[in-house]
């Protein structure tokens, strides 16, 4: 078992998944504009701080992304943010591209950025602490979308992220999103992402990125948000599951999906699903931004000192997370 294998299978064991906070200052500060709080360098931190040190981390959240303001941020006690984090036994990540930019020739889509100088900024945040990146690739669908163009480009950017950061000694998560946005069907989602995901491990086996030390953040299958076709949730798990088992190569030893605008219980509910029905050998679990924080945020919002308060509820979406890893969440343990 290769080093980076180890690290992907530590941060997904036992039903864990990853804490995505590494919204960047941008969208960091339409988050907390959304719920009436200034969005200061203190303000970011006091929020992330109050999950970071919460009880839920420990027995639910293997691994943390955070963006690079965080990662060279302190705790109220004077605490390195990686070395709080790591004492938890949570996981130290980093998001490294630079963000999804119009593209060249197809300006309705997106390209992410990130490539020049990534060597060099690899050293310096392994030297910080992390032992895994985060790189996203963002695809609308349409009739039209995502183009060739977007599908190859990505790919291609995806892949020669992934080898400069094993390079590295980390473990890339390769995140190819389309998203919910449109009408489109599930059917129309479900094709998409096959093609995108197929794809992305073309080029990265093209590139001799190690798929055992990898972790895969794909989107779920659902019929686009104004689509009036919606599916159910059981449909959403198994299309998923066929998806993933007919695009992943078996070698890849997990998969955390993003929540991607679902609430917090459609994206419970749908992972606990996925992990009944799983007939594959992937672990399946969560790499949340939203579906894990927005009732923490709400409730911070409300008075920002009540750390206590904030935490038993970031704490019960963890925990409903990690169970629904494990195919174990039911609705009635909502309300417990
Ligand atoms: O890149 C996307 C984030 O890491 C996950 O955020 O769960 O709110 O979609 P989300």
């Amino acid at each position: 078992m290769s080093d980076l294998n180890k690290i992907a299978l530590k941060i997904l064991e036992s039903g864990k998944g990853i804490l995505a906070a590494d919204e960047s200052t941008g969208t960091m500060t339409k988050r907390l504009e959304s719920v009436k709080i200034d969005s200061t360098s203190d303000n970011r931190i006091k929020f992330r701080e109050t999950l970071f040190s919460s009880n839920g981390m420990k027995e639910c959240i293997g691994g943390v992304i955070l963006y690079d303001e965080t990662i060279r941020q302190k705790s109220s006690d004077g605490k390195e943010i990686p070395k709080l984090l790591s004492e938890l036994g949570s996981m130290p990540g980093i998001k490294v591209d630079t963000g999804a930019k119009e593209m060249a020739n197809s300006s309705s889509e997106k390209i992410t950025e990130g490539l020049d100088g990534l060597r060099e900024r690899l050293k310096e945040y392994f030297n910080l602490g992390a032992k895994f990146t985060k790189w996203r690739g963002v695809y609308n669908i349409s009739k039209d979308h995502p183009s060739k163009l977007s599908i190859h480009s990505n790919a291609h950017a995806l892949a020669r992220y992934a080898a400069l950061v094993q390079e590295c000694n980390m473990v890339p998560i390769v995140e190819p999103e389309l998203l919910m946005d449109g009408n489109h069907s599930a059917e129309d989602c479900f094709k998409k992402t096959s093609e995108v995901i197929k794809k992305c491990f073309d080029e990265l086996i093209l590139h001799k990125v190690d798929l055992t030390g990898i972790i895969l953040k794909p989107n779920m299958i659902l019929a686009g948000s104004e689509s009036s076709e919606q599916i159910s949730n059981e449909e959403t798990a198994k299309l998923t599951i066929k998806c993933l088992k007919e695009s992943v190569p078996s070698d890849v030893p997990g998969i955390a999906f993003l929540s991607g605008g679902q609430t917090e219980i459609q994206a419970t509910e749908n992972l606990n699903l996925i992990n009944k029905f799983n007939e594959t050998n992937f672990i399946m679990s969560y790499s949340y931004g939203r579906a894990l924080q927005q009732s923490a945020l709400k409730h911070w919002a409300k008075d920002i000192s009540d750390i206590a308060g904030t935490q038993k509820v970031f704490d019960h979406r963890a925990k409903m997370c990690t169970l629904a890893a494990q195919g174990k969440w039911s609705k009635e343990l909502e309300n417990v």
